[in-house]
């Protein structure tokens, strides 16, 4: 082994956060349509990303474990995989919505990458996170970007991002797109990444009906806590005047879309200010504002969506009962490994 020397420099933040009116109006986009819907990212303020860690804990939600045992036997296949791929030179792991940074440990320690750069909505959590890692990876050069990464033009002009680039993209998230949505997000990764990148996805897969709804609504309330966190954001970041008592949490499974719908329902007729659209918000009783979908697809589905997206499968990795998948995927070229 090469002794490289220690690096000591605490992570870069480079923050590209979208300013306070492009909230506003996407709030005011979001409040007009029918039902009431929130990009996701708005869920991921300091405390929404404190509160969707401790989800990844809870008993019902199995992705985060299942996705750990999956990574842990097998970045060795990955390393093997980016070792084959363009001469081999060291990548740079690029993460999108990095959060906690919790995920990338075994891809740390297999791949040895160039360079780490997570991406997160939620600047100082990503940051704080980064710092955290760096600590346990001295010789991984590491930068945070705060970014909306689905509406990036392009990643940074920096040096850390200047080589080859392999997306990682955990935890199911490309779940919260619908099918066409997933497939411009990943055309929309392609181009950030880069000719020739790779893509590491991990997909949870559809399973039985009363497993999934308790994933998303786990017994000790911390999913419930987390969508209501968006309403107590909104009144901070908005000076609107949301009740959370007065809308319950829900989460079922919708069969014809194949996905977990959450949202928060309105207890009551009611009426919400929300200073800056100018003009209240009523609502009806059992009116709904949905915070978020979580699709599940097969592993043939999401083939599919990637190829569509020009992503081609190099390595596919499943536990023993198909509950949840990693997708080693190339952009634009045809070998497998
Ligand atoms: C971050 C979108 C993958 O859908 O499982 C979990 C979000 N929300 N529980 C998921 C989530 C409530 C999560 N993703």
């Amino acid at each position: 082994m090469s002794s490289s020397p220690t690096l000591l420099t605490r992570p870069e933040l480079i923050d590209l956060h979208p300013d306070p009116g492009n909230l506003c109006a996407t709030v005011a986009q979001g409040l007009a349509r029918r039902p009431r819907q929130l990009p996701p990212w708005l869920l991921y303020d300091q405390e929404g990303s404190r509160l969707f860690e401790a989800i990844c804990q809870q008993p019902e939600y199995h992705l985060t474990r299942l996705e750990n045992h999956l990574l842990q036997r097998h970045a060795q296949h990955v390393r093997r995989c980016c070792a084959g791929h363009r001469g081999g030179a060291p990548v740079t792991v690029v993460e999108f919505g990095a959060g906690g940074a919790r995920k990338v440990t075994p891809l740390l320690q297999a791949l040895r990458p160039a360079a780490y750069v997570a991406l997160d909505i939620s600047a100082t959590h990503v940051h704080t996170a980064c710092i955290r890692l760096q600590a346990l990876h001295p010789q991984v050069p590491m930068a945070a970007v705060c970014c909306d990464y689905g509406h990036l033009p392009a990643l940074p002009d920096h040096p850390l991002l200047a080589g080859q680039r392999l997306g990682f993209f955990p935890g199911s998230s490309l779940g919260n797109c619908s099918p066409a949505g997933a497939v411009a997000l990943l055309r929309h990764m392609a181009t950030l990444l880069g000719p020739g990148s790779l893509l590491l996805m991990g997909m949870d897969q559809p399973r039985n009906v009363a497993a999934m709804e308790a994933a998303y609504d786990d017994a000790a309330g911390v999913s419930a806590r987390f969508a209501r966190n968006l309403l107590l954001r909104l009144n901070r970041d908005l000076g609107a005047d949301f009740q959370p008592r007065h809308f319950a949490y829900q989460a079922h499974w919708d069969a014809g879309a194949q996905c977990i719908e959450m949202a928060l329902v309105s207890q009551r007729e009611q009426v919400v200010s929300v200073p800056p659209l100018q003009t209240v918000v009523h609502w009806d009783a059992g009116e709904k504002l949905v915070t978020e979908h979580s699709y599940k697809w097969g592993l043939e589905q999401v083939q599919a969506m990637a190829q569509q997206a020009g992503w081609r499968g190099v390595g596919r990795w499943c536990d023993s009962q198909d509950r949840f998948s990693l997708h080693l995927m190339e952009h634009g070229s045809l070998s497998q490994c």
